[in-house]
C-alpha cells in the first residue's frame, strides 16, 4: 500500500497536478525500456535492501522512472532537484502522490530553497548519492564529515560533476568511491550527444518560436554535448560556427566541417549563442558588446556560469520579458541582446530535457551503478571508479534487444586470430 501525500515528506508545487504527471510519466516508460527491465528484476531480488538514498537529479518524467526502479529494489530512496529551473512540477507531485516517493523540488524554487532541499536530503543520512553536478556530495565533504562514516558512495551523472570529483579527490577530500557514470559509453554517447543536442534546440524552439535554418548559430564547446548540439543545428539548416579552447577538439570540429573561431570573432557573426563548455563566462562583456542587435544566448552546460548575466545586467538599461524563458536585455550602445532561460540550462528550462530513449540508459547505468556500490561494499579504493565494462555493454545490449535490432558476433576463428599475434602480413 502507498502511504498518503499526507504521510509522507515532501516539497512540491501542488499535488493536485499529480494526475496529469502520472500520465507523462506512464508516457515516457514506453521509451525506457532497459530500466524497465531492470526495475522488474529490482523488483524481485531487491538488491537495495536497506539502503537510505539521495537521488539529486533533474525531476522529470525519466527521473520517475529512475526512482520508481530504485524504490523497487528495496532502497528508501528521496529526490531532490539537480537545478532550480528544471523540476516538472506535475512529476514531483505524481511521485509523491502515486508513488509514494518523497520529493523536494519546485520548478523556479530560489538558490536558498535549493541548497535547504540539498541539506533536507542530507538529514535523510545517505548511505549512497546520485548526484548530478555534485551539489549534494560537495555540501557533504564540507559540511557534514559526522555522516561519511554512512556513505558507500556516490554515483555522478554528469561532466561538470565529474570534474568536481576529481578536484576533490586532488584535494584529498573524497573518502570514498564515487562510480562516473558520465564516462561510460552508453551514456555519453548517446545522452550527451544525441540528447543534449535534441533538447537544447528543443529548449530553444519552444522558447523563442525562431526559424533556425540560415540562421549563424555559435556553439562554444565541441564536447560530446557540443558536437550534438552542432550536428543538430546543422541538420535545421543553422550556418554552425564552434569555438573552442582545446586544439584536438577544434581540429575534429574543422574536419566535422564546422567554422571554427574564436568568440571575439564569433560574437558578431552569431544569431544565437548556445554555450556548452562547462567553464566560466565564456560570453562575456566585451562579446554582448560585439554582438549584433538582437543576438540570443543560452547555455546547455550544468550550470548558469557559462554567460556572465551580471555583467550583461549591468550594461542594460532595460531588462523585460518579452516570451516565457525569453528576457530582452536593452544595452546602452542601442542594441539588444535577449537571453533565454536564465542562463540556466535551456533544454530543461524551456523544454523537457533529453528525451526518455537516451536517458533510458543513462538512468540504467545509475541504477546498476547503486547496485554495483553494494554488492563491492568496503572493497572499492576511495576516488572515481568506472562503470565495469561488462555492465556498459549489457546495458548497449539490452537496448538493442529493445529495439528489435540483432548484430554479428564473432566466429571461433576470428575470436582465434583476435587472440593470435604471431597471424600479420
Ligand atoms: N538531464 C538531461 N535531460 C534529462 C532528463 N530528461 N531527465 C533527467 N535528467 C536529465
Amino acid at each position: 500500500m502507498i502511504a498518503t501525500p499526507a504521510e509522507i515528506k515532501h516539497e512540491v508545487k501542488d499535488i493536485s497536478l499529480a494526475p496529469q504527471g502520472k500520465q507523462r510519466i506512464e508516457w515516457a516508460g514506453r521509451e525506457m525500456p532497459v530500466l524497465g527491465q531492470i526495475r522488474d528484476r529490482f523488483a524481485q531480488e531487491k538488491p537495495l535492501a536497506g539502503i537510505r538514498l539521495i537521488a539529486c537529479c533533474h525531476v522529470t518524467t525519466e527521473t520517475a522512472h529512475l526512482a520508481i526502479a530504485l524504490k523497487a529494489g528495496g532502497a528508501d530512496a528521496i529526490l531532490i532537484a539537480s537545478n532550480p529551473l528544471s523540476t516538472q512540477d506535475d512529476v514531483a507531485a505524481s511521485l509523491v502522490a502515486d508513488y509514494g516517493i518523497p520529493v523536494f523540488a519546485i520548478k523556479g524554487e530560489d538558490n536558498d530553497t535549493y541548497h535547504r532541499h540539498v541539506e533536507i536530503a542530507l538529514d535523510h543520512k545517505p548511505n549512497i548519492i546520485i548526484d548530478d553536478g555534485s551539489d549534494v556530495t560537495a555540501t557533504l565533504v564540507q559540511h557534514r564529515q559526522n555522516q561519511l562514516s554512512d556513505i558507500i558512495g556516490t554515483t555522478e551523472e554528469t561532466t561538470t560533476g565529474i570534474v568536481r570529483l576529481r578536484a576533490m579527490f586532488n584535494d584529498g577530500v573524497l573518502s570514498f568511491p564515487a562510480i562516473n557514470v558520465n564516462d561510460a559509453d552508453t551514456k555519453h554517447f548517446f545522452d550527451n550527444r544525441y540528447g543534449t543536442g535534441q533538447s537544447t534546440l528543443d529548449g530553444v524552439i519552444r522558447a523563442t518560436n525562431v526559424l533556425l535554418a540560415g540562421k549563424n548559430v555559435v556553439v562554444a564547446g565541441y564536447g560530446w554535448c557540443g558536437k550534438g548540439v552542432a550536428m543538430r543545428a546543422r541538420g535545421l539548416g543553422a550556418n554552425v560556427i564552434v569555438t573552442e579552447i582545446d586544439p584536438t577538439k577544434a581540429i575534429e570540429a574543422v574536419m566535422d566541417g564546422f567554422r571554427v573561431m574564436p568568440m571575439n570573432e564569433a560574437a558578431p557573426q552569431g544569431d544565437l549563442f548556445v554555450t556548452v563548455t562547462g567553464n566560466k563566462h565564456v560570453i562575456r562583456q566585451e562579446h554582448f558588446q560585439a554582438m549584433k542587435d538582437g543576438a540570443m544566448v543560452c547555455n546547455s552546460g550544468h550550470f548558469d556560469i557559462e554567460i556572465d548575466l551580471k555583467t550583461l545586467g549591468t550594461m542594460a538599461k532595460e531588462v523585460r520579458q518579452v516570451r516565457n524563458f525569453t528576457q530582452e536585455y536593452r544595452l546602452s550602445n542601442g542594441k539588444s541582446v535577449v537571453v533565454l532561460g536564465e542562463g540556466r540550462l535551456i533544454n530543461l528550462a524551456a523544454a523537457e530535457g533529453h528525451p526518455s530513449a537516451v536517458m533510458d540508459m543513462s538512468f540504467a547505468n545509475q541504477a546498476l551503478a547503486c547496485e554495483y556500490l553494494v554488492k563491492n561494499k568496503g572493497k572499492l579504493e576511495p576516488g572515481l571508479h568506472s562503470i565495469p565494462v561488462d555492465v556498459d555493454k549489457e546495458i548497449a545490449r539490452l537496448k538493442l534487444q529493445a529495439m528489435g535490432i540483432f548484430i554479428d558476433s564473432l566466429t571461433p576463428e576470428q575470436i582465434e586470430y583476435t587472440n593470435s599475434w604471431t597471424a600479420g602480413t
